[in-house]
């Protein structure tokens, strides 16, 4: 709740822009010590998961998840993070909201506030949950914009870290379009001061301002090439996504034959370092943006990171609604 609706009642609240800061709306908002706490939490809350140890934290917590885009690993990721935990979930696709009759987001923020202690928000516009959180009293959670996928990178950084040990001393390549997924790991390395090394065709780069920032704040070089070989040589980590995001499913045809160069094969993948483990955030389209024989070879970490989503969500989950109270 922001301090004004706290400090003279809930029905300020109706009319006061949220001014605490208790959302996720993309990493740049985080310290190395943020990030590292939901990764530290999620690898102790998998471990746990094997033991068989039952959480009820969020028990009486209900989320609403509100998704205008597909989805199958974060929605259900989501969804089993917050029963795991006790809580539960109301899911409302992109046809079920009034959103969908153009009710005002700060409308549509203030009134969820009131019946949920967290929205987990799947959408086009960035400045959708920007605005969302501008307005809600709870915390707002991206879980995909057109320019951020925070919680999937969170989850690709935890895998990692499992698989390669401190993502400090690695050398992580990003080979296809400079789309969400790349933003988001231009600012994670940035934040977590790695080196990140990404090939993209021209006219596919990541988003400019955002590159710009964080090469300006990093420790470690974050360089964009257009030779694919170039980017991966010496890389512990070779990562790649699809080559039309949703909402570009239009510009499939034009895109396979710009992105055809960029395809994670066999051969990219024995340019890389030796043991180089290859990452894809799925869903995956085979003999595209990654070959079969990679997707399903042993250095592919892609189910790993699948199932990390849901220990991360639980962390991210634990975190932003128990700090409400
Ligand atoms: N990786 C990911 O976000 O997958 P979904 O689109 O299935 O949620
Ligand atoms: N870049 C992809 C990620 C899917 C998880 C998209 O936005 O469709």
């Amino acid at each position: 709740m922001c301090s004004a609706a706290k400090s003279v009642g809930s029905l300020v609240q109706v009319f006061c822009v949220n001014d605490m800061a208790n959302h996720l709306l993309r990493l740049w908002d985080f310290d190395r010590q943020q990030l590292y706490s939901y990764i530290n939490r999620a690898l102790e809350l998998k471990r746990e998961a094997r033991q068989g140890v039952r959480h009820h934290q969020l028990a009486g917590k209900v989320i609403g998840m509100i998704f205008e885009k597909p989805s199958t690993r974060t929605r259900v990721s989501f969804e089993s993070a917050m029963y795991g935990l006790g809580g539960q979930v109301i899911y409302l696709s992109g046809r079920d909201t009034q959103l969908a009759r153009n009710e005002p987001l700060k409308d549509m923020a203030r009134v969820m506030s009131r019946y949920v202690h967290a929205m987990v928000v799947r959408t086009f516009g960035q400045e959708v949950v920007e605005e969302l959180g501008r307005y809600s009293s709870v915390p707002v959670i991206n879980a995909l914009t057109d320019l951020f996928h925070p919680c999937q990178v969170l989850s690709d950084i935890m895998t990692v870290e499992e698989v390669k040990g401190d993502i400090g001393r690695l050398k992580i390549a990003w080979v296809g379009d400079g789309n969400n997924m790349a933003n988001t790991w231009i600012q994670a390395a940035c934040r977590l001061g790695f080196e990140l090394r990404l090939a993209c065709p021209e006219g596919y780069d990541p988003q400019g301002e955002i590159m710009a920032a964080a090469v300006q704040e990093a420790q470690k070089p974050i360089t964009l090439f257009r030779d694919p070989y170039e980017a991966v040589r010496g890389a512990d980590v070779i990562n790649c996504d699809v080559w039309a995001s949703m909402g570009q499913e239009h510009e499939q045809v034009e895109r396979v034959a710009q992105f055809q160069p960029y395809q994670v094969n066999s051969a990219l993948l024995a340019a890389a370092g030796p043991g180089a483990a290859v990452l894809h955030c799925l869903p995956a389209h085979r003999g595209e943006e990654i070959t079969d024989e990679v997707l399903e070879g042993p250095q592919c970490c892609a189910f790993d990171e699948a199932e990390n989503k849901m220990h991360i969500h639980k962390a991210i989950l634990e975190k932003h609604i128990l700090a409400e109270g």
